[in-house]
């Protein structure tokens, strides 16, 4: 089949090549001409394991293109995959103005039947708005279809080749037996493909995210109250986890989410929800509570210092708001730095993959270091952001002649106790005890 992507961020930019890999020739189309010329040329403009290898092999098999021009992809493709961005707003509602002007651009340019379909985070509504901005500009017969990405970054080529599920979103027979032939490749090898009206498919996605972060902050809930009642949440997690209704998944305790999807999607939800005059009450404490847990450290390390971090030298392990990302987007480490700046603190940080996205931001605020160790030369102690893992086996004795002082501030509970306990670090982990 014949396919354009509009939109070549990381969800169309996956999408696009997943859907070329799969056979189709895919139009992949974006406004930033620097980016298209780019991408002729092979480079992938985000880091994502595998993604580099099936982009070029597509691109050389002729079944992946690059353009600026929307009209010259439509005209050739019978479905049109809508991967645009919907940031929040200031209301933490999703803007959905490149939406709405893509499909106000498609009115135009329509000369017979297509498939619109909806790959963004959208909330409930959207298809029926696309539809109408879409059928103020022509006659021409279209459907709009909502069909949601639910694959994770760092395992972006992993999920879409290998989906738990599809879901599509139509009611027509057209639409859905074009979207059925798209995903044949995998429900011929027994992944399901559930079909739902629109608004149903565009609640699952927000229903389905913002649930793993109830899930997450709950452990990070269960962790703290371990810490006061001296209970070990590695212990109660595994126990928790073995009962196959709650599972072992999403039960890592931390300094709380990010990324670019569970914040905003759950934002999206309470706000979507407060237009109904619905309150998700326990989205709003999902949302209060991660924002705490993100820098409880701060607190922790603030306590060890006495009280004064003037001055204080920390060393910072891990930048990006999980492993195996160079994202930063709500990063939990942005948030610890913040803090730990305005209370005097000096940081030298290291993150090889996701360094240049935070000197975007922070320019030079903080110091970098080029290698892990190198991060700790006379640091007062240690912080760890992201569990990446070179982190998870580290040199004790070397890090321990490094610093200056031997303090592990771990955010993402890297070590097993019994792997510190006779190193002669101060140890303080989410939920666990504190080595001393
Ligand atoms: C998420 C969803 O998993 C994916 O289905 C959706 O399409 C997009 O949002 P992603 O944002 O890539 O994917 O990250 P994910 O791996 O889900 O992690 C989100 C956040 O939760 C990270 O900050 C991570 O560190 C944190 N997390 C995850 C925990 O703190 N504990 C866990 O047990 C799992």
């Amino acid at each position: 089949m014949n396919i354009t992507i509009v939109g070549t961020g990381y969800v169309g930019l996956v999408t696009g090549t997943t859907l070329a890999e799969l056979g189709n020739t895919v139009y992949c189309v974006d406004i930033d001409a620097k980016k298209v010329e780019a991408m002729k040329q092979g480079i992938v403009p985000i880091y994502e394991p595998g993604l580099e290898e099936m982009f070029s092999r597509n691109i050389q098999a002729q079944r992946l293109f690059f353009t600026t021009e929307l009209k010259e992809a439509l005209e050739k493709s019978e479905v049109i995959y809508l991967a645009l961005p919907t940031p929040p707003g200031e209301d933490g509602s999703a803007d959905l103005s490149y939406v709405l002007s893509v499909a106000d651009q498609i009115g135009t340019l329509l000369t017979d039947y297509k498939v619109i379909v909806n790959k963004s985070t959208v909330p409930v509504g959207t298809a029926d708005r696309v539809t109408a901005s879409i059928s103020a500009k022509t006659k021409v017969p279209f459907d709009v279809v909502s069909n949601p990405e639910f694959l994770r970054e760092g395992f972006a080529v992993e999920d879409s080749m290998n989906p738990a599920r599809v879901i599509v979103g139509s009611e027509s027979e057209r639409a859905k037996e074009v979207m059925g032939k798209i995903y044949q490749p995998f429900t011929n090898i027994g992944i399901p493909i559930i079909f739902m009206d629109e608004k149903s498919s565009e609640l699952t996605k927000y229903a389905a995210n913002s649930f793993l972060a109830v899930k997450i902050t709950f452990m990070n809930e269960i962790a703290n109250y371990c810490e006061k009642v001296g209970a070990d949440v590695d212990k109660v997690r595994l126990g928790m986890g073995s009962d196959d209704r709650i599972g072992h998944r999403f039960l890592f305790p931390g300094i709380g989410y990010g990324g670019s999807c569970f914040p905003k999607d759950v934002k999206a939800l309470i706000r979507s929800g407060k237009q109904e005059n619905f309150d998700f009450q326990i989205l709003e404490a999902t949302e209060s509570v991660n924002q705490t847990q993100k820098v409880i450290l701060v607190s922790e390390i603030e306590k060890y210092f006495g009280g004064n971090l003037q001055g204080k030298k920390i060393a910072l392990w891990g930048l990006a708001f999980k492993a195996n990302t160079d994202d930063v987007r709500e990063a939990s480490s942005l948030d610890n730095i913040k803090l730990l700046l305005e209370k005097g603190a000096e940081i030298i940080a290291y993150d090889a993959i996701a360094e240049g996205n935070v000197k975007k931001i922070l320019g030079d605020k903080i110091s970098y270091a080029s290698e892990m160790y190198a991060a700790l030369e006379d640091a007062d102690c240690l912080l760890i952001a992201t569990e990446w893992s070179e982190f998870k086996n580290p040199n004790f004795e070397l890090m321990a002649k490094k610093m200056k002082n031997k303090a592990i501030f771990d955010g993402r509970n890297m070590f097993p106790l019994e792997q510190i306990e006779d190193s002669g670090f101060f140890y303080k982990s989410i939920g666990r005890k504190t080595l001393r």
